[in-house]
C-alpha cells in the first residue's frame, strides 16, 4: 500500500490463526472487512453486514462472534479464529469431515460461520446435548440444509473428539 494511501489508517495487530497479523484499516472498518479485504481470509463469508445471518462468524478470544459487527479495531491484541485455522497439517477439522461424510454442506455459503460457531460450542462444551448445539448454531442461518445434518455432524464431531 502507497503511504498517500495510507493516511488516516490504523495499525491493527492481532493474532489470526495462531500467526501474528498486522492490517492497516479505516476507522469504522469491520473485522469482517478486515479478514477479507486486508489479510485476504476469503473464508469467512458476507451475507447481511447486519448481525443477522451468521455466515461471518468467527471466534475471537474464544467466543463466537459476528465479525460484521465487531470493529476492526476491537480486534487489536485478540485471538482470532477464522475457517482456514481449523484444517491442521492438511487434514480437516473433525467438524469438517462430519459436515461432509453426513451432508450438512449443500450450497456451503453458511458453513464456515456454522462451524466456527460449533468449534466455540465444543471448546466450551466437549460433550454437548442437542439443545446445546441447536441454541449454538440458532444465530447462523442455512437455507439448504434443514439444520438436522448440521446438527447431527456437531454431535458426530464431538463423539469423535472425546474418543
Ligand atoms: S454478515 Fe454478519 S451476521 Fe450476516
Ligand atoms: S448450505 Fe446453503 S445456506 Fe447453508
Amino acid at each position: 500500500m502507497e503511504q498517500a494511501s495510507e493516511k488516516g489508517l490504523l495499525a491493527v495487530r492481532l493474532m489470526v490463526n495462531g500467526a501474528s497479523r498486522e492490517a492497516r484499516i479505516r476507522p469504522g472498518e469491520t473485522l469482517l472487512e478486515m479478514l477479507r479485504n486486508r489479510l485476504g481470509l476469503k473464508g469467512t463469508k458476507c451475507g447481511c453486514e447486519i448481525g443477522e445471518c451468521g455466515a461471518c462468524t468467527v471466534v475471537m478470544d474464544g467466543v463466537a462472534v459476528n465479525s460484521c459487527m465487531v470493529l476492526a479495531a476491537q480486534a487489536e491484541g485478540a485471538r482470532v479464529t477464522t475457517v482456514e485455522g481449523l484444517a491442521r497439517d492438511g487434514r480437516l477439522h473433525p467438524l469438517q469431515e462430519a459436515f461432509l461424510e453426513l451432508g450438512a454442506v449443500q450450497c456451503g455459503f453458511c458453513t464456515p460461520g456454522m462451524l466456527m460457531s460449533a468449534l466455540a460450542l465444543l471448546e466450551i462444551r466437549p460433550r454437548p446435548t442437542r439443545d446445546e448445539v441447536a441454541r449454538a448454531i440458532a444465530g447462523n442461518l442455512c437455507r439448504c440444509t434443514g439444520y438436522q445434518m448440521v446438527v447431527d455432524s456437531i454431535m458426530k464431531a464431538a463423539e469423535v473428539m472425546n474418543a
